[in-house]
């Protein structure tokens, strides 16, 4: 099942509810697009291209909420509900680049309101179709840079959850297993919010693929003594220098992977590259609500005295030096990333 998904036959939009995970599996409906922007915000759906996805589809159910009549009434509810949208979470560039991509379709029609309305959920549905169809083949470059016999770090959560379907990092994993690799995942499990315990190893299970949870603080001693071949994570976006911007914890692995000459691989779709931006420092950097560090896991039990305070800082920037390669749905990009990674995007951009 993908992780969001249209409905037609109720015309809603539906996602995996990511929070009850591994405990409760659930489907979970929205008719409004602020509530879309809501479940991204609270992490009801999460993962880059997962976002993304998401966001098409709120952007069709913006146009199908409104009871505008006319085309120009229309186009302007719908650019007002993408700013709202805009504001849902700041990291990942996918939650933008799909807003700004289903506008330029809003603003393209010239028929009825209702044409509009027709335009964007196709819009919306060929992202997400066009998701899935770059996973694989990112999956696919990705796989050829692991041999038999692999121990994998995997950081986050980058699987199908975190995608329309299938998945960046933990897609190419998917398929080095899919084609006979006999492989072994060392799972950060991610704190605070354990996408790698909750998420990814539940992933790994249901494809049968063997994995070991560690604590993120671990990583490094794998490393150290010669147990890990290759690293692998996403990314929620990438500068035009290749600096990574992605989930809490990655700098840390990236930087121990270095020091022992295990090769780190950031897996994204190019919807994940934003050229605009010069270097890693540039990318906007969440930081969410305190009680998420606080808790000692989402129910919300207590792992820290009465009073204390936290920070919350939900991703960090490994610098390009730090990066191996850069998988894309492409072909692999390899250093120096500040000349290789724009000529490379824009080589392919139609
Ligand atoms: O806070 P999250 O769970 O949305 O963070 C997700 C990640 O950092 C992933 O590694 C990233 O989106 C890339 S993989 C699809």
């Amino acid at each position: 099942m993908r992780t969001v998904f249209w409905d037609y036959d109720t015309n809603q939009t539906k996602m995996i509810e990511q929070r009850l995970l591994p405990e409760v599996f659930e489907v979970v409906a929205f008719d409004r697009c602020a509530d879309v922007g809501k479940a991204i915000t609270d992490m009801v759906i999460r993962g880059a291209p997962a976002i993304g996805g998401a966001a098409g589809f709120g952007m069709a159910l913006a146009a199908q909420e409104s009871d505008a009549r006319d085309l120009a009434s229309l186009q302007e509810y719908v650019h007002r509900a993408a700013e709202e949208l805009r504001l849902a979470r700041p990291t990942a560039v996918n939650l933008a680049w799909a807003i700004d991509r289903m506008l330029r379709v809003a603003d393209a029609v010239e028929g009825s309101a209702d044409d509009l309305r027709e335009a964007m959920l196709k819009e919306a549905q060929t992202i997400a179709d066009e998701d899935v169809e770059i996973n694989k083949r990112m999956a696919e470059h990705g796989a050829a840079l692991i041999e038999d016999g692999d121990t994998i770090i995997h950081h986050c959560n980058t699987g199908s959850l975190a995608t329309v379907d299938w998945g960046t990092a933990l897609g190419v994993i998917h398929t080095a297993h899919e084609q006979g690799k006999n492989i072994h995942v060392l799972v950060d499990e991610t704190r605070p919010r354990l996408q790698g315990s909750r998420l990814t190893a539940w992933e790994l299970k249901e494809y049968g693929i063997p994995f070991d949870i560690i604590s993120d603080n671990m990583a490094g001693h794998f490393l150290h003594t010669g147990q890990v071949q290759r690293v692998f994570f996403g990314a929620d976006r990438v500068s035009a220098n290749g600096d990574v911007a992605n989930k809490i914890g990655t700098y840390m692995l990236a930087l121990a992977a270095k020091d022992n000459d295990v090769p780190a691989y950031s897996v994204v779709p190019t919807s994940t590259i934003d050229l605009s931006l010069a270097h890693g420092g540039l990318i906007p950097i969440e930081e969410r609500t305190q009680d998420e560090v606080l808790g000692l896991d989402l129910l919300g039990r207590k792992a820290s005295p009465e009073g204390a305070t936290a920070r919350n800082i939900a991703f960090d920037v490994t610098p390009n030096r730090l990066i191996t390669g850069i998988v894309t749905e492409n072909g692999v990009v390899y250093p120096p990333f500040d000349i290789n990674l724009p000529k490379f995007v824009r080589k392919f951009e139609s």
